[in-house]
This record gives C-alpha cells, sequence and structure tokens, in this order.
C-alpha cells in the first residue's frame, strides 16, 4: 500500500494570528475525527512555519511543508530561503515547482531539479509538482508536457532517491477555478506518470511513489478523486484554508 497523503497549500493566505487559530482548530478536529494513517500536512506561509512546528509539538499528528525553497545552499540571495533553514528548523516537507512558481516567478525545469536536490541533500521530503495549463492540454499535449517536466525534475535522480519524491499532479487549468479535473482525466494522467515512473526507475520504486492530485479538491469531489487506483491522496490549495474542509477531505482519503 502506497501512503497515502493530504497535504494543504496555504499560498500567501493568513495573517500569523489566524493561521495559529486554523492551526488550532485543525488539531483538535484531527485528533476527534481523523482515523487511519492519512499523512496530513500543513504548508503555511515561510515566517509562520516556526511557530505552528512549536504549536503542532513533536508527536504532532499533523506535519508541516514549507511552500518552496531555493536552488543555492546559502549567500547573497535577498529574501530568498535555502533547503538547509528549512532543516535547521525540522521542516520536513517541501513543495517543489508549483505551478504558480513556474508562470509567475519562472522557475526552469533545470532550476527545479536544483531545487530537488538541495532539499534531498538536507533530508527534506520534496512534494515535486507538474501539471498541463489549459492551452497545452486543448491542444492534446498534455501527456507530453507532463512527462517533460518529470524528466527534467526527476530524472537524473537514481531509484533510491526517488523513493523520498511525492508527486503533485495539478492540472493548471483546474487550480482555483472550481472546475476539476473528471476521475477519468485524473487517472489518465496519474497512470501516465507512473508508467513514466516505470520505464525509468523500474515497478518497484514507481509503485512506492505517492502521486497526489491537485486543482480545486473540495469536500463534495474528494471522495471520487481519491478512488482512482493511481490517486493517492491531494494537494488543496484554497479548501485547506477552511478546517471543516480540509478535515472533510483529509476523511475522505
Ligand atoms: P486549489 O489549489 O485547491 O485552490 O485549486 C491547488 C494548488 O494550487 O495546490
Amino acid at each position: 500500500m502506497r501512503q497515502r497523503i493530504v497535504a494543504g497549500n496555504w499560498k500567501m493566505n493568513t495573517t500569523l494570528l489566524e493561521a495559529k487559530s486554523l492551526t488550532a482548530e485543525l488539531m483538535g478536529m484531527v485528533g476527534d475525527e481523523v482515523r487511519g494513517d492519512v499523512k496530513i500536512i500543513i504548508c503555511p506561509p515561510y515566517p509562520y512555519l516556526h511557530a505552528l512546528q512549536s504549536q503542532l509539538g513533536k508527536s504532532a499528528r499533523i506535519e508541516i511543508g514549507a511552500q518552496n525553497c531555493n536552488e543555492h545552499a546559502s549567500g547573497a540571495y535577498t529574501g530568498e530561503v535555502s533547503a538547509g533553514m528549512l532543516k535547521s528548523m525540522e521542516v520536513p516537507y517541501v513543495i517543489i515547482g508549483h505551478s504558480e512558481r513556474r508562470q509567475y516567478f519562472f522557475e526552469s525545469g533545470k532550476q527545479l531539479a536544483q531545487k530537488i536536490d538541495g532539499a534531498l541533500a538536507n533530508g527534506l521530503k520534496p512534494i515535486f509538482c507538474c501539471g498541463e495549463p489549459l492551452e497545452v492540454r486543448e491542444a492534446g499535449d498534455h501527456e507530453t508536457l507532463v512527462k517533460e517536466q518529470i524528466e527534467e525534475g526527476l530524472f537524473h535522480l537514481n531509484a533510491e532517491a526517488m523513493k523520498k519524491i511525492v508527486i503533485a499532479y495539478e492540472p493548471v487549468w483546474a487550480i482555483g477555478t472550481g472546475k476539476t479535473a473528471t476521475t477519468a482525466q485524473a487517472q489518465e494522467m496519474h497512470l501516465v506518470i507512473r508508467k513514466h515512473l516505470v520505464d525509468k526507475f523500474g515497478e518497484e520504486t514507481a509503485n512506492m511513489v505517492p502521486i497526489l492530485y491537485g486543482g480545486s479538491v473540495k469536500p463534495d469531489n474528494a471522495k471520487e478523486i481519491f478512488s482512482c487506483a493511481d490517486v493517492d491522496g491531494g494537494l488543496v490549495g484554497g479548501a485547506s484554508l477552511k478546517s471543516r474542509d480540509f478535515v472533510e477531505i483529509i476523511k475522505s482519503a
């Protein structure tokens, strides 16, 4: 059985006070309502990582992740945060290559491969995002593009390193739009990704890598999407900012 995971990507939202109350609400609800071994991760903005990490405590049922890291180890990169810094804060997860980073901050495949290496070298577990924009889907080139993204970001790894990666397939046209992929579309793409991993890393490794779906996951569609054979959970944006919605999505996994 692959690890099932539900991760919340808070993006650039919440004040510190709001972040703390959301965390407190989640801790309460998860403690009372969530059974089973689904892994729960929240990814708040950088400045809140330390406070929320302390709030969650060592044995917390909820783990924490960053939304990005810089590809360099240290130095004159004003405003940036390195994987080593996240390691020093005992942050276990980091999202790498989110489509908003690719789109608004022009992150390239080569740069993302470097971020993956930096994260792994510091013992962080990367959640590597891929997914096609609407025009690529409409042109019928989504499989080709997503395979390329996976090759650029991950194919330089060996099988041992690949086993530490979580992949999130997030079609850009479904992010924040209220438009989700159908279960057929999600399963199709997750299988494309899985088969591509089999070709490169072999069955054993490919079958261990959790592939999360992301893009307008909500309490009313989560169960259906998570029922697909190759969907191992979700990366949730908007709905992860509402404790009740996020917990319902966790319970669906
Ligand atoms: P959404 O975002 O759930 O708001 O569509 C998903 C994501 O960007 O990770």
